[in-house]
């Protein structure tokens, strides 16, 4: 039977940066949808041409293409980062696990004030470059955390998986708490 683990919190919470280290720890495949569509972006494929623009202002890419990316890179034992974002990426979700027998181990929200945020995303801006991490998009891609992607908090919560874990600290106390609150 399949096992998956679902990353979720807002912009610059530290989820790539502690599912990474998840994923390489329990030998899991990292499923991160933001780093598949930079690295599309990057080659300049149709699919980099068309999400480019959406991810400079800091929106959503369309769920259709989304759920594409998820079928053609799912695999047996895999952690969600960034992914499932709104209600009915998450339904899409529900249903491909049950399809695939897959088991939701938890979902863990990584919780970070916006301060903190928008802090530790200008910092990564003056080392990385990342085309979005500049101040006009994050409060962008904040707002529309808040208003899209928010809400599979309490999605989870009524479905008795969701972690609650507090961002702040090293991300070795992160990560600490990550693995605490999941049991594994
Ligand atoms: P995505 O790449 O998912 O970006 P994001 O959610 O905005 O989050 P970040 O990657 O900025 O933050 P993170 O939580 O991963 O934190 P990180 O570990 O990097 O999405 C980008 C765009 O792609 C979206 O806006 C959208 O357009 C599109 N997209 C992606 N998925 C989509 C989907 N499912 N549906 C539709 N569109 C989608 O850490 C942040 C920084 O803080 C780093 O520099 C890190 O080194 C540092 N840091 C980490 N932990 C700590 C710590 N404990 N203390 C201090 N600093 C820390
Ligand atoms: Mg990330």
């Amino acid at each position: 039977m399949g096992q998956a683990v679902i990353f979720l919190g807002p912009p610059g919470a530290g989820k790539g940066t502690q599912a990474s280290r998840l994923a390489e720890e329990l030998g899991f495949k990292k499923l991160s949808t933001g780093d598949i569509l930079r690295d599309h972006v990057a080659r300049g494929t149709p699919l980099g041409e068309r999400v480019r623009p959406i991810m400079e202002r800091g929106d959503l890419v369309p769920d259709d293409l989304i759920l594409e990316l998820i079928r053609e890179e799912l695999a047996e034992r895999v952690i969600f980062d960034g992914f499932p974002r709104t209600l009915a990426q998450a339904e899409a979700l529900d249903r491909l696990l049950a399809e695939t027998g897959t088991r939701l181990l938890g979902v863990v929200l990584v919780e970070v004030p916006e301060e903190e945020l928008v802090r530790r995303i200008l910092k990564r801006a003056e080392l990385e470059g990342r085309s979005d991490d500049n101040e006009e998009t994050v409060r962008r891609r904040l707002e529309v955390y808040r208003e899209k992607t928010e809400p599979l908090v309490g999605y989870y919560e009524a479905r008795g998986v969701l972690k609650r874990v507090d961002g702040l600290g090293t991300p070795d106390e992160v990560y600490a708490r990550i693995r605490a609150a999941l049991g594994i």
